[in-house]
C-alpha cells in the first residue's frame, strides 16, 4: 500500500464536534484490505468485537480476546488513513478495576495505532469511562442491546421497548456522556427513544437498529455487504457478496475439474536457453 502524501486522520474532537451536524458515516472493519475499500468513504471504523462471530465463527462477542482486537486494530490501522479507529475492548478487559482497563485500553492503542477504545456502558462502567478519558483515552460508549450482555439477557434482544427499559437505556446514555466519551453507538432501542437520548446527550450518538435521527449510523460490514444469509432486521443489505463468492467460486471448480485452469497465459513457459531463469521465475531456488 502507497503512502505518497501524509492523509491526517479524523479525531475524537473532530467526531464529537459533528453533533447535531452531517450525519456521521461509521462501519465496522477487521481486515487491511476491506479497511482500505471502506476508508474514503467512512468517517469512523470500528474494530468491533463481532469480529468474533463475522471472521472467527464464534456464536456470541464473549469469547473475544485482547489478541484478537489488537491483530485485528493493527490490520485496520495498516489499510486506513483518513478514518478514525476505534478498537472494541473484549469482554472482561475493562469491567473490574479501572486501573486493569486502562492497562488493557494502551495496550490496544500502542500495540495498534487506534485512536480509541468502545466499551459496552451502564452506569457502572461510568467511572472506568472517566478514568481512561482522564488519562489520555478517548472512549466511545455503547447502550441498549449490549451483545456482550448475552448470557445475562438469554439472546440478543432489542431494548427499550417498556418504560422499565427506556428509562435504563436513557441512563446507560447519560452516565457515558457525563463520564466524557466522545460519542455514543445506541444499538438495537425502540425507534422513538434513539432521538430522545440524542437530544438527552452532548455528545453524537452513532446508531445501530434504532434511527435515522441518530447523529450517525454504523452496521457491521460484512452483514450489509450480504455475506450471511440472515442478518438482523435492522440491517439493508447493499450487496450480495456471499452469492459473489459463491458464483466465482463455482466457476473456479468446474474450471479446475474440467482442466480448464489454469489456461497458458496463467503458467510459466520455458524460454529458449535459458532453462535457470526459468528455473528462477518458477521460484525454484534450488536452481
Ligand atoms: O462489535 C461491533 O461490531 C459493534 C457494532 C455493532 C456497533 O459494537
Amino acid at each position: 500500500m502507497s503512502r505518497h502524501t501524509q492523509v491526517r486522520r479524523i479525531t475524537a474532537p473532530e467526531i464529537t464536534a459533528r453533533k447535531g451536524g452531517d450525519p456521521i458515516v461509521c462501519l465496522t472493519a477487521y481486515t487491511a484490505p476491506v479497511a482500505e475499500i471502506l476508508d474514503p468513504h467512512c468517517d469512523l471504523l470500528l474494530v468491533g468485537d463481532s469480529v468474533g462471530m463475522v471472521v472467527h465463527g464464534l456464536p456470541n462477542t464473549v469469547g473475544v480476546t485482547l489478541e484478537m482486537m489488537i491483530m485485528h486494530g493493527q490490520a485496520v490501522m495498516r489499510g486506513s488513513e483518513r478514518a478514525m479507529v476505534v478498537v472494541d475492548m473484549p469482554f472482561g478487559s475493562y469491567e473490574g478495576d479501572p486501573k486493569d482497563a486502562f492497562a488493557n485500553a494502551t495496550r490496544l492503542l500502542k500495540e495498534t495505532g487506534a485512536q480509541a477504545v468502545k466499551v459496552e456502558a451502564g452506569p457502572q462502567i461510568a467511572a472506568t469511562i472517566a478514568y481512561l478519558v482522564d488519562r489520555g483515552i478517548p472512549v466511545m460508549g455503547h447502550v441498549g442491546l449490549r451483545p456482550q450482555a448475552v448470557n445475562v439477557d438469554g439472546k440478543f434482544r432489542a431494548k427499550g421497548r417498556t418504560q422499565d427499559e427506556r428509562e435504563k437505556v436513557m441512563a446507560e446514555a447519560k452516565a457515558a456522556d457525563a463520564a466524557g466519551a466522545f460519542a455514543i453507538v445506541v444499538e438495537g432501542v425502540d425507534e422513538t427513544l434513539a432521538p430522545e437520548i440524542t437530544a438527552a446527550v452532548g455528545v453524537p450518538t452513532i446508531g445501530i437498529g434504532a434511527s435515522a435521527q441518530c447523529d450517525g449510523q454504523i452496521l457491521v460490514t460484512d452483514d450489509m455487504l450480504g455475506l450471511f444469509d440472515w442478518t438482523p432486521k435492522f440491517v439493508r443489505r447493499y450487496g450480495d457478496i456471499k452469492g459473489a463468492i459463491d458464483k466465482a467460486v463455482s466457476e473456479y471448480a468446474a474450471d479446475v475439474r474440467g482442466r480448464r485452469f489454469p489456461a497458458a497465459a496463467e503458467t510459466y513457459a520455458l524460454r529458449v536457453n535459458s532453462a535457470p531463469q526459468a528455473r528462477v521465475a518458477r521460484g525454484d531456488k534450488r536452481g
